[in-house]
Formats: structure tokens, C-alpha cells, sequence
């Protein structure tokens, strides 16, 4: 009686092993550790994140849009004048598609868009570079104004939204686009150009949101397969270089698909 109920048992369990391994369903939820997306830390005094009413008004869109640039700012205020962060999870170095980019290239006038604490700036006005540098994060400009300053490197900078800044006309020799979006800016770029001006752009490829949060959904640092390429081209710039590798991210340091592309005005 014990011997046929422990048989009983045994089968049992033999019975379920083959239903996960035979069930593709199972077999998945067997694999699929959950595996936690990286979030960047809690902004020491940010408060909870504004919520978008269902069918919002205009004015409640403004208001919102309004408040979530509002916690941008506060947030890389923080992050990058915070030397944890900007020594162990952001890279300060160059980027390194910029520094390959520059190299052998005469010096003339950049644009560092969204410049953060300035370690693209600073390291094109140490090669002779007049960079201008631009950002809504004040105290992460003050910062670069220090150490540009202890270096003993001319650099300009001006508080104030990409998306409402003057790009000028004919303006660069260059223009930096470094983990700083670039979705809506193909057209702003091609005129702000000088004829042979290039634009460096460096971001995340959409593939790596499987990792990553995306913060207030804002997806301005994520792009899609050629979405690039295709975005200017189409305003006529010459793609003279563009890959989407596997490679360190900047601002996380991890191994993720990148976005890398450099443009020409013809
Ligand atoms: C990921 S950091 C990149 C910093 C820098 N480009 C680099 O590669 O080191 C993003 C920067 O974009 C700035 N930023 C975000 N939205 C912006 C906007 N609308 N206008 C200007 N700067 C903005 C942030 O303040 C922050 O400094």
C-alpha cells in the first residue's frame, strides 16, 4: 500500500517535470527570471512625478510639459554635479566617437547641445574648438565653467531649452548631440550648419529600454532601428558614418545598443 502510493507520488512529479519542459508556456515562465530594469537613483527634494489627466486639455498638457522639464532640470542638477554618479555611473571622459571624430579635423565653432557638465565641451576647447555650450541644467554649466576655468580653456555657456534656442544659421563648424536627443532637431541642424559643418550624435538605440527606464516616458534619447539615417538624410545632410553597436553606454556604463552617427552639410 506505502510502495504504490509512493509510486503514485513519484509519477506525480515525473508527470510535471515533462508538462513545463514539453509546455512552451511553462518553459518561459520558468525562464523568465524577472530581470529588474536600472533606474538611476531618487533626486534627494524631487516629489512624486505629475500625472497627465485622462483626455487632458491644452492647458493641462502645457502645465504638464511644463512641470516635467521642471524635475529634468532638477534631476541633472543633481546627477551631474554629484561625484558619485558622475565617476561611477556616468562616463567623464569624451565620448569617444567625438574624439574620433575631431581628430585631425581644423578647429572652428561647435555647439555642445545639451551639454551636461561639459567634459565634450571642455575637451574641444582644449583642442582649439570655440564651443558654445547649451543646457537648462544651471548648475551642471556652473560646473563646467569651474573647471574650464582651472584648465584655463575658454567656454560659453547659455542656460536655456534646445527647443526654443536660436541654432543660428550658417552658424557651426559642429555640433554635439551627445545622449541629448536629436529626433526633432534633423531641420535645425541642416541650417545651423556651415556648408562642411558636422553633426555628432550619440544615443541609445531603442533595444536598450529593455534595460533601461525611460523616464516620464520620454523616449528623446531612444531611437529606433535607421530612424536616424533616415530623419537627416532626409534633410539633407551626407550620413558619412552610422552604427548601431553593442557597446558602453556613457551614461550608464553598461553594455547596451548604441545609436552612433556622424553627418555632413554638403
Ligand atoms: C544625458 S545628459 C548628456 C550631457 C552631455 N551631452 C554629455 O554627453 O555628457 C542630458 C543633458 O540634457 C539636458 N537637457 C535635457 N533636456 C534639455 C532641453 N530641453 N534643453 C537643454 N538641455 C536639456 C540635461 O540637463 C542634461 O544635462
Amino acid at each position: 500500500m506505502k510502495i504504490n502510493f509512493l509510486l503514485l507520488v513519484i509519477s506525480a512529479l515525473l508527470a510535471a517535470i515533462v508538462l513545463v519542459v514539453a509546455n512552451p508556456a511553462c518553459a518561459q515562465v520558468q525562464l523568465a527570471a524577472p530581470t529588474a530594469k536600472r533606474s538611476l537613483p531618487p533626486i534627494p527634494g524631487l516629489g512624486p512625478a505629475p500625472v497627465l489627466p485622462a483626455n487632458p486639455t491644452p492647458a493641462q498638457k502645457a502645465d504638464y510639459a511644463r512641470q516635467m522639464a521642471e524635475r529634468t532640470r532638477q534631476r541633472w542638477n543633481y546627477l551631474l554635479t554629484d561625484s558619485l554618479m558622475r565617476t561611477k555611473v556616468f562616463n567623464e571622459a569624451p565620448n569617444a566617437l567625438l574624439v574620433e571624430t575631431v581628430q585631425g579635423h581644423p578647429p572652428g565653432t561647435a555647439l555642445d547641445a545639451d551639454m551636461g557638465e561639459g567634459r565634450n565641451a571642455i575637451y574641444l576647447a582644449q583642442q582649439g574648438w570655440q564651443v558654445t555650450g547649451v543646457d537648462i541644467a544651471e548648475k551642471a554649466l556652473a560646473y563646467a565653467q569651474q573647471r574650464a576655468k582651472k584648465l584655463g580653456v575658454p567656454l560659453k555657456t547659455e542656460v536655456h531649452d534646445m527647443a526654443t534656442y536660436d541654432w543660428g544659421t550658417n552658424k557651426w563648424d559642429l555640433i554635439v548631440l551627445s545622449y541629448a536627443g536629436g529626433r526633432d532637431y534633423a531641420g535645425r541642424v541642416f541650417q545651423a550648419l556651415k556648408p562642411g559643418g558636422l553633426v555628432v550624435l550619440e544615443a541609445f538605440h531603442m533595444d536598450a529600454t529593455s534595460r533601461l527606464e525611460v523616464v516620464g516616458g520620454d523616449y528623446r534619447v531612444f531611437f529606433n532601428t535607421n530612424e536616424l539615417p533616415k530623419l537627416y538624410g532626409a534633410a539633407g545632410l551626407k550620413i558619412v558614418r552610422y552604427e548601431e553597436p553593442i557597446g558602453t553606454a556613457d551614461f550608464t556604463k553598461e553594455k547596451l545598443r548604441l545609436v552612433k552617427m556622424v553627418a555632413q552639410k554638403p
